[in-house]
């Protein structure tokens, strides 16, 4: 495995780099399941916090020993939710747009967030006025924001986000509710490269991601179905749930190394490692 060096970048063989990057994750000291928003969320069934923390320290350790700098927003006791950080804001150019969350269960997370960005020293940072949940729904291609919508984002925040970001908005529509949100469908592999599961968008959003991006990769449904799109790039290593095999093997193909993460317990609520990583972006 290649590691980062200080100048930022580490040359492997093949063309891919990694670019240091700034996370934003949140312990799963209260992680739980005990409502149901989301199909893959069953209260019934039993939640082992302190696997779901071990689990979650993998990737954050991971993320930590690939040279990446990630900083922890304080969990909150009754938001259980919280670990999905990806979920808490969109931030690009340095600038912070917060989410507004669909459902009351989760509507509490956005003051610790918009706390933990006044407190640290963003200073372009505003609370959405649209139900947006962050990078949940809105992903940077280094270009462009990729925006979903259909269960959770309304498509009214994508106007919001142009706005706010003056950077083009490319809106998609999801349509299986078991890939409710943007980033549980496509990932950001690289500027202007992607991968997603075709099946989880409209007719017309899947021709608009095909006219866009000729050279995606497409991944079938068993990965989709492990949360294999739920995937944190570094533009050379690729952190995946460890059961989308086939997608590591289309990853590798592709000049990425592929890092399985065995997130089992997150899963339960219905997210995997991207849920956990809110980038961070100030100006290039
Ligand atoms: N239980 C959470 C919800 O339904 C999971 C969020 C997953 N986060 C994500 N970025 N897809 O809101």
């Amino acid at each position: 495995m290649s590691v980062l060096h200080n100048n930022g970048t580490s040359v492997v063989p093949g063309k891919r780099i990694a670019r240091p990057r700034q996370y934003l994750m949140c312990e799963p000291t209260f992680f739980d399941v005990c409502y149901s928003i989301n199909p893959w969320m069953d209260p019934t069934q039993p939640t082992a916090t302190e696997v779901g923390l071990a689990q979650w320290k993998w990737l954050h350790d991971q993320l930590t020993d690939l040279g990446h700098t990630v900083n922890l927003v304080e969990p909150v006791a009754g938001l259980p939710d919280m670990v999905f950080a990806a979920n808490g804001a969109t931030v690009v150019d340095g600038r912070v747009l917060v989410a507004r969350f669909r459902h009351r269960q989760r509507k509490d997370e956005a003051a610790a967030y918009l706390d933990w960005f006044g407190t640290h020293g963003w200073e372009i940072v505003r609370q959405a006025k649209h139900i947006n949940e962050g990078e949940g729904d809105f992903l940077f291609t280094g270009e462009i924001i990729l925006a979903g919508s259909g269960f959770r984002s309304e498509p009214t925040a994508h106007e919001e986000v142009q706005e706010f970001f003056n950077r083009p908005v490319l809106g998609l529509t999801l349509v299986d509710p078991r890939f409710y949100h943007l980033d549980t469908a496509l990932a950001v592999l690289d500027d202007n490269e992607i991968v997603y599961n075709p099946q989880a968008f409209s007719p017309e959003s899947r021709a608009h991601l095909a006219h866009r991006f000729p050279d995606a990769i497409l991944a079938d449904e068993t990965d989709a179905d492990t949360f294999g799109l739920n995937a944190v790039s570094d533009g050379l290593h690729v952190l995946l749930p460890l059961q989308a095999k086939r997608l590591a093997a289309q990853l590798r193909e592709r000049g990425f190394e592929p890092i399985g993460v065995d997130l089992s317990e997150l899963l339960k609520a219905g997210g995997s490692a991207k849920c956990c990583t809110l980038e961070l972006r100030l100006p290039r």
